[in-house]
């Protein structure tokens, strides 16, 4: 199954009754596993996560760390993109030229770079860890 199939699956499982936006996300570490997400909303607003958050977790879970590709759908006129937010949280864990492919659910896709998503990302090279 691909990756966008994938999160066009788990999509459906997304906790969304607020917005009403579903989204679903799947990645691929370098291991080769896949992680899945959703979002996550919250009678608090601000307390909902969104899908890439998810399947970002998921895979800390299961003790893995590096990204190698990214897919994130919703049912929108145009190809969903990962929120400030989210690019950094990929960005944390992916090299630059990881691709992330954003889709809705006629098929129109984009694909992009972390590091075109994310131009001169803040990174834990930028802090003092000693
Ligand atoms: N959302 C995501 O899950 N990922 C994104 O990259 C964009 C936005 C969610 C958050 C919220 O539940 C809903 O979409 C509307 O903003």
């Amino acid at each position: 199954m691909s990756l966008l199939s994938a999160a066009r699956d788990i999509r459906e499982k997304a906790y969304a009754p607020y917005s009403k936006f579903k989204v679903g996300v799947a990645l691929r570490s370098v291991s080769g596993d896949v992680f899945v997400g959703v979002n996550v909303e919250n009678a608090a607003y601000p307390e909902g996560t969104c899908a890439e958050a998810g399947a970002i977790a998921a895979m800390i879970a299961a003790g893995q760390t590096q990204i190698a590709e990214v897919a994130v759908i919703a049912d929108a006129p145009t190809p969903v993109q990962p929120c400030g937010g989210c690019r950094q949280k990929l960005k944390e864990f992916s090299d630059a030229d990881v691709r992330v492919t954003m889709a809705n659910l006629d098929g129109v896709s984009l694909s992009m770079t972390v590091g075109e998503l994310l131009p001169g990302a803040f990174s834990k090279d930028q802090l003092d860890m000693s």
